[in-house]
């Protein structure tokens, strides 16, 4: 068992005695379960050296709570603590309880109910969506390269808070020649994944109270960051065939429109030519208030398309008639292709918006580490990403194609795949019977994450949206083997044939 750190154990300066003080600081300790059951309290010398009492004083404490039943002395050992908390409190901080105000206590206490404890399992197992195959990763690479780069102590220190050049170099080749986006070096950043690139780009773009509309269903964690950001947010239904409808753009007199254009998230449509130009038209308008227009395109898994070629990007579209003015914000991220771990994304802005990008990260801080940019960035300079990105996107294809197949051998006609071949989920319906919501619980019973098509819809209008997504769901193969994922279709058609 570790020893006890003392840490921020503090004597309260208004006690009357040192003893005293001593005794309720360490008491608070173990009744807060702070200081496990078994752990080894500090040495009498060392503590009474830390506080600068003396040492009479901290093993007469000892002794009273030995007395009391809170800790043991054992032979030449030390003291240790014996004192379990009941089961009923062990979820309850005894003392910051008593401090907080009932308003604190539901907030808290429904931030609690809300997010489960994480379970990395739950999270990764197959059918969960968003997460690749974590077994395909080139780890021993990856560690060869990783040993080189941390023995050079200048990566050690600070880093450049656009992201490391080398790094900018590599993605602007691969981004111009595979997605035909403009990006010079310049004009790149590096972030924490995807979800940072989203909230900077939000950040610099808008203030509070201006409007953004977004794809419902859409992307939620999106949604979490207009909500943060006290964003107003209007909804561009997406329909099942034509996706998002862009029409809504003409009437929309906001600052921004957030899109995944190349594999609509999480319905698996992409928008078309015609549409693309739609909503660079429309961001080439001011709005009524004379204010410059953005869309965000957010290409988070587009390397993944199998039965056709990508569209290019719609950034590089608008590039071809505006140049480097374009106003699109390209973001991508490395948490599909490689692994959600590295936690490296990226976004292409136009040189006039670098600097305030980088304010707004500078500001809420969370720089990629240096020795993952210059891995990453040898690993894409020498070829090795295009060549990871070939292979897993033979392997995705063949599980999308394992996974349609399960579908149509267990539900023939009746089950719909809504999603186009890309990515690293399938969307698909169904008509009558079970809910997804209720198909979703009984699978989880036999251990298989899914995700039903209403988590994806602003909560609001989740009673207005069409009947059909009530029976709809949403399944990653990224890091399903193909027998799980015949495996998990089984079990899903046992759910309906057992309702
Ligand atoms: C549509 C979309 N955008 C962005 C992201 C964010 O990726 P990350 O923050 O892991 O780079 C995800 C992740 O699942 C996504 O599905």
């Amino acid at each position: 068992m570790q020893p006890i750190d003392i840490g921020d154990l503090r004597l309260d300066a208004s006690n009357t005695s040192k003893q005293s003080a001593l005794y309720l600081a360490v008491q608070d300790k173990i009744l807060n379960g702070l200081w496990p059951t078994n752990g080894r309290l500090p040495a009498t010398r060392l503590l009474a050296e830390e506080l600068r009492v003396s040492r009479n004083t901290v093993t007469a404490v000892y002794e009273q709570l030995k007395a009391e039943g809170y800790i043991e002395s054992r032979r030449g050992a030390g003291y240790f603590i014996q004192w379990a908390m009941p089961d009923q409190y062990l979820h309850t901080n005894i003392n910051s309880e008593r401090q907080r105000s009932p308003e604190t206590k539901c907030v808290v206490a429904d931030r609690e109910e809300k997010r489960p404890p994480f379970d990395a399992h739950v999270r990764n197992r197959p059918f969960a969506p968003g997460v690749p195959d974590l077994a395909q990763f080139p780890y021993k690479k990856w560690a060869r390269s990783l040993q080189c780069h941390f023995q050079r102590a200048h990566l050690g220190g600070q880093n450049d808070i656009q992201g490391n050049l080398a790094l900018r170099q590599a993605l602007s080749d691969y981004l111009s020649f595979s997605r035909s986006v403009d990006a010079s070096p310049q004009r790149i950043i590096i972030t924490v994944g995807a979800q940072q690139a989203l909230y900077i780009a939000i950040n610099a773009i808008l203030d509070a109270g201006e409007k953004v509309m977004m794809e419902n269903p859409g992307y939620a964690q999106m949604r979490k960051v207009l909500d943060r950001s006290n964003i107003d947010v209007s909804y561009m239904p997406v329909d099942a065939i034509t996706g998002a409808d862009i029409s809504l753009l003409d009437k929309f007199d906001g600052k921004a429109v957030y899109l995944t254009p190349s594999n609509q998230y999480p319905m698996g449509t992409s928008l078309n030519t015609n549409d693309r130009m739609r909503c660079i038209e429309w961001a080439t308008q001011k709005t009524q208030g004379e204010q410059a227009r953005w869309i965000i395109e957010d290409d988070y898994d587009s390397e993944f398309q199998f039965a056709n070629r990508p569209y290019p990007s719609l950034q590089g579209l608008a590039a071809k008639f505006q140049g480097e003015a374009a106003n699109v914000i390209y973001i991508g991220t490395f948490s599909k292709t490689l692994l959600p771990a590295i936690r490296v994304g990226y976004m292409v802005v136009p040189e006039s918006l670098v600097e305030k990008c980088l304010s707004v990260k500078d500001a809420i801080g969370g720089d990629t580490a240096m020795h993952i940019e210059e891995v990453l960035a040898e690993f894409i300079a020498e070829g090795d990403y295009l060549r990871h990105i070939r292979k897993m996107r033979t392997l995705y294809q063949e599980k999308q194609r394992v996974f349609v197949e399960a579908l149509h051998q267990h539900f023939g006609d009746e089950v719909e795949v809504i999603s186009q071949a890309a990515g690293l989920h399938v969307t698909f319906r169904w008509q009558g019977g079970l809910t997804a919501l209720e198909a979703k619980a009984l699978l989880e019973e036999k251990g298989v994450t899914i995700r039903t098509l209403l988590f994806y819809c602003d909560a609001d209008s989740v009673s207005d949206m069409p009947e059909w997504m009530q029976r709809t769901l949403v399944a990653g193969f990224g890091n399903s083997s193909l027998d799980d994922i015949r495996q998990g279709v089984k079990k899903l058609a046992e759910c309906f044939s057992c309702q």
